[in-house]
């Protein structure tokens, strides 16, 4: 079975072609097409340039996806698009993109949660479901959720953010500091060199009962030392990059680990942009193991917005027999049983 994973929700355009053969996964093609050069200057995504590049973009990564993978359209068995969450204008250029494939082409379309698709970047390196119950982190530039899978297509979120999503903390205080965007790679290379206790910044929620999270007042502590500081030096401002950072993944970890326990899963799953954070990597994957579950991260390459994940989820999607029966965008939506 080949799969072809179309994926436009934000600021990569990517399409994938999927192979399932005897039970194995094989990525034949995974192209993504990065605009953050044309968004970088205005500090964030914008929303209609972003949907003037897929656009442009999609057809030339289609055709470069199906040259990659050595593979026609005729041999594709199933198209998978992401469909939310994500930025309307943008999620519709893929969507339409895939009606038009589907249409010219007779291909059956499955649509995709996007979030649902980060959970599954996991599944790329991995065959086994004898890892259910099993706890998954989602931390991107827009979400930070954990949620519970009790089988494929089987989620129960447990906990969010309240406000701004980690991904969207890192952003942030990079702006804050002028480093660029997106924050995230930026303000994770400085605080390799910093001391991560030189500044004592909040962990908010860390303490709370519940599996929810919070990271606006942690952006606002940051900003007011900033404001304290004043005029900063080069140590100064990795240390305050590797305090920020460090207060981040102790509140995901701890709260990652409190929810596990109780939950009593057999296993944990990173995902989604903030996935490439290798100090989150490296402290989860070594609370995890203390805990005698089995620990799942994505390889770099499908630890930010791709489509071979969004081509994965629509495979076990697709084997649920889940029909799709709308095939609109929806920015705000949300994860839901197959
Ligand atoms: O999943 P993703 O590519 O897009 C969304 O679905 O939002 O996540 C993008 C987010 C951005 O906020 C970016 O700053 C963050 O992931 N990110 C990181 C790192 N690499 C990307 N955050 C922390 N450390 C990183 N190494
Ligand atoms: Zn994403």
């Amino acid at each position: 079975m080949k799969i072809l994973g179309i994926e436009t929700s934000c600021d990569e355009t990517s399409i994938a072609v999927l192979e399932i053969k005897k039970g194995k996964i094989k990525v034949l093609s995974n192209i993504v097409s990065s605009q953050v050069k044309i968004h970088a200057p205005y500090g964030g995504v914008v929303p209609s340039l972003a949907a003037r590049e897929h656009e442009k973009n999609l057809k030339p990564v289609f055709e470069k996806a199906l040259k990659e993978a050595k593979t026609d359209i005729i041999q594709i068995d199933l198209i998978a698009m992401t469909v939310g969450p994500g930025l309307e204008i943008a999620l519709w250029k893929g969507i339409n993109f895939s009606k038009e494939l589907a249409l010219v082409w007779k291909k059956p379309l499955i649509a995709i949660n996007h979030l649902e698709g980060h959970i599954y970047s996991n599944w790329l390196g991995l065959m086994s479901d004898k890892i259910f119950p099993a706890l998954n982190l989602i931390v991107s530039g827009g979400h930070t959720q954990l949620v519970l899978m009790t089988g494929h297509g089987k989620f129960k979120v447990i906990g969010e953010t309240q406000d701004d999503a980690a991904g969207e903390a890192f952003d942030k205080v990079a702006r804050m500091m002028n480093l660029g965007f997106p924050g995230g790679p930026i303000v994770s290379k400085l605080a390799k060199n910093g001391n991560p206790k030189k500044f004592p910044l909040p962990r908010p929620m860390l303490n709370q009962k519940n599996y929810n999270f919070s990271f606006s007042g942690l952006k606002t502590a940051v900003l007011y030392l900033l404001k304290d500081l004043g005029e900063i030096n080069e140590k100064t401002k990795v240390d305050i990059c590797a305090s920020f950072q460090q207060a981040v993944v102790d509140v995901l970890v701890t709260k990652t680990v409190r929810a596990a326990k109780e939950s009593k899963v057999r296993s944990i799953f990173l995902s989604g942009g903030v996935s490439a954070n290798k100090l989150l990597r490296k402290t989860l994957q070594k609370e995890t193991k203390k805990l005698k579950m089995s620990y799942s991260q994505p390889d770099f390459q499908y630890t930010g917005d791709n489509a071979a994940m969004i081509a994965l989820a629509g495979y076990y999607k697709k084997l649920k027999s889940a029909k799709t029966k709308s095939l609109k965008a929806e920015s705000n939506l949300k994860i839901k049983n197959w």
